[in-house]
Parts: C-alpha cells; structure tokens; sequence
C-alpha cells in the first residue's frame, strides 16, 4: 500500500500576503517621518502636534521591514510622509530599498510635496526610483501659499522641472477644493497634458481634525468629470495601479488623468497596499484604527515576530472604509493623512 508523503510544513514566513478577504498585498507605502514643511489646510490643522524623534523607527528597522515585505511578495514601495524629503536619512533609506529594484521590487517611487525635490532629484533617480508623485492644489502663488499656509509654489515647480530633468516621470497630486482650487483643475489639466505628466484629482478625505468641515470645502469627482469631459477628449483608460483611482487618457497627449473618489466611488474591491507610519505601525487601511506594531515586533521578536504580526494586520484587513464628507460627520479616525501618508 502506498503510503502517502507526509506533507512539507510550509514555515508562514514563505506565505506570500493575502488579507482576509482574498485580496493579494503586493505594495507597501512607507510613511518616513509626519513632519512636513507646508500646512495644508484640508490636510493639517494649523497647530500640530508631532511624534517625538524616539519614537520613530530607525532607517534599520524600515529597511528590514521593508525587505521582508519583499521577499513576502511586495513589488512596489512608496516612501511617502509627511513630506518624507525633511528626514535628514530619507535619500539613504532610498538608496538601500532600491538595491531591490529588478531583485524583486518592481518599483520605488516617492510622493513628495516637491519644496524640497531640486536638492534631491539626481539622487532619487540614481537610487533607482523612476516615477514620483509631486503634490500641487494650485500653480497661482497666491492661492498656493494660502492653501498650504506659507508655501511658495515657484520652489515647487523648480523642483517638478529637476526632477524632469533628471529622468523621472512626473505624476501631480491635486485636491479639488470648493472655491478655491476647483475653478483651476480644466488649466492644471492643460498644463499637464502640455507638459506631458499625469494629473490625478483627489477627493478630501476626513483624516484627523483640521481647522473647519471638511464638507465645507468638498467637490465630488463625478461632477468635475462631466465639466472636463466638455472640454477634453478622455477615454477611459485600462491601466489599474490596484488602488483606489479610475483613469482617462486625456486625447492628443500621452497625459493620464486620475480620480481618486473614495467618497464617490468606492474601489476597495481591489486594494492591494498596506501601509508602514515611522512609528512602525502597520495600519491595513487608511480608513480605520486597526494596526499592529512592527516596531515593537521587531524590537523584541525579530523578523519571525514581524511576520506574525503583519499576518495578523493582514486577517484583519477591513473590506473597506467608511468615510462620509456630510456636514458635522467629523473625521473618520483621528490620524492625519501625513501620519500615513495617503
Ligand atoms: N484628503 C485627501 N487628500 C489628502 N492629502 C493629504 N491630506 C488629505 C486629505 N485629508 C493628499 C496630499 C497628497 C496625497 C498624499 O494626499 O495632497 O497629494
Ligand atoms: Fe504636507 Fe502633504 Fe499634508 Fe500638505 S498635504 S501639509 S504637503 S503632508
């Protein structure tokens, strides 16, 4: 009688990551510090108080963190903040993480609010990153250092032109807000296409408290889509980043818009990222508290106590979240979004 191989115990340290819904994890945002050198208004309260340095994770900690979600099957990582180009060790950060570029990253790239982006972009792009996310509500100065608090948008744009200079594909972040910026999206889209970036609108979202409603300044997506499609040519656009934007392709140019409406269309069927704050938090969704503690993990178990930890996050994983933009609803989880960095 033939007997049966007793099976190979497969360690979970080889699982590749699925959360509890079925969903396949393949990219990690990492935010790198909370701090940032602007004040966005829908973003930030005017007073803010930051993590203490000790709290952080040292550069160490979200390397190995970082490679371990690789060889767990993470192909794609952001470092995003807070402005992640005001911690003095980012660029060595990303200069260890893109050694797994083509070694089984497919991907490195950063969102950066681009005051700081001239000093930085050459390096970024020896460091093996190819494509960055460049936050901009308004090209008016003006409106710009209003909506930031004391931005000045010349720095910004300086830094969009280095980093083009040096290779790097160019993505704009824009937050459509109502009666300030909403009335610029058609220019700013002209602008793109001209200067052949993609342009990605967002919805506000309610993350943390801020001086005033949110629904105050709100502009759902769906109704600048109907005015943009009198003006532009746009086709939808297959290209799915698994994330939470919708895509055109914007007619005449190689210019991709985006939509990110978690408020007016919800895409969290298919969300496939996780996120790390530089306290070491793993939160599995931007929406929600939930998260485990890496930093403590690592600290205390190592890389075998870091996996059981990001299992636990990832069986965890809200099917989606619950945001709600209505007048008095508050903020959704008390975290800004500069703690997770989007
Ligand atoms: N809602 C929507 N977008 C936000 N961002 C920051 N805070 C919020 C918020 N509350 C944007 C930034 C940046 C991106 C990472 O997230 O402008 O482009
Ligand atoms: Fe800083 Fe970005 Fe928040 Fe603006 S939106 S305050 S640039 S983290």
């Amino acid at each position: 009688m033939d007997v049966a191989p007793a099976p190979i115990p497969r360690p979970l340290t080889d699982g590749r990551l699925v959360d509890g819904q079925g969903r396949a994890i393949r990219y990690l945002r990492i935010s790198v510090t909370d701090r940032c050198d602007l004040r966005c208004r829908y973003c930030m309260a005017e007073e803010m108080t930051f993590l203490p340095r000790s709290a952080l994770l040292a550069l160490e900690e979200i390397a190995l963190i970082a490679e371990r979600f690789v060889a767990r099957g993470v192909t794609k990582i952001r470092l995003t903040g807070g402005e992640p180009l005001v911690r003095r060790d980012a660029m060595d950060l990303a200069r260890r993480l893109g050694r797994m570029v083509g070694a089984g990253l497919d991907e490195l790239t950063l969102t950066t609010n681009g005051t700081r982006l001239a000093d930085h972009a050459q390096a970024l792009a020896d460091a093996g990153v190819q494509r960055i996310n460049v936050s901009l509500d308004s090209r008016d100065p003006e409106l710009f250092r209003f909506v930031t608090r004391h931005g000045d948008v010349a720095q910004v744009l300086n830094g969009i032109e280095a980093a083009r200079a040096a290779g790097l594909r160019v993505k704009i972040n824009m937050v459509a807000l109502k009666g300030l910026n909403d009335a610029e999206i058609p220019a700013m889209l002209d602008w793109a296409a001209q200067e052949d970036m993609d342009l990605t609108l967002i919805e506000t979202m309610p993350l943390g408290r801020i001086e005033g409603d949110r629904a105050d300044r709100f502009v759902p997506l769906t109704t600048v889509l109907d005015a943009l499609r009198q003006r532009f040519d746009l086709a939808p656009d297959r290209h799915d980043s698994g994330g939470p934007a919708r895509y055109w392709r914007v007619g005449g140019s190689g210019t991709r818009l985006g939509l990110i409406s978690p408020l007016t269309g919800n895409f969290c069927a298919t969300c496939n990222r996780v996120r790390l704050t530089t306290e070491g938090k793993l939160y599995s969704c931007l929406g929600h508290d939930d998260h485990v503690d890496l930093r403590a993990a690592i600290r205390d178990g190592g890389l075998a106590a870091v996996d059981e930890a990001i299992d636990a996050a990832l069986g965890a994983k809200p099917a989606r979240h619950e945001f709600d933009v209505t007048r008095g609803a508050g903020p959704a989880v008390a975290r800004h979004m500069s703690v997770t960095g989007g």
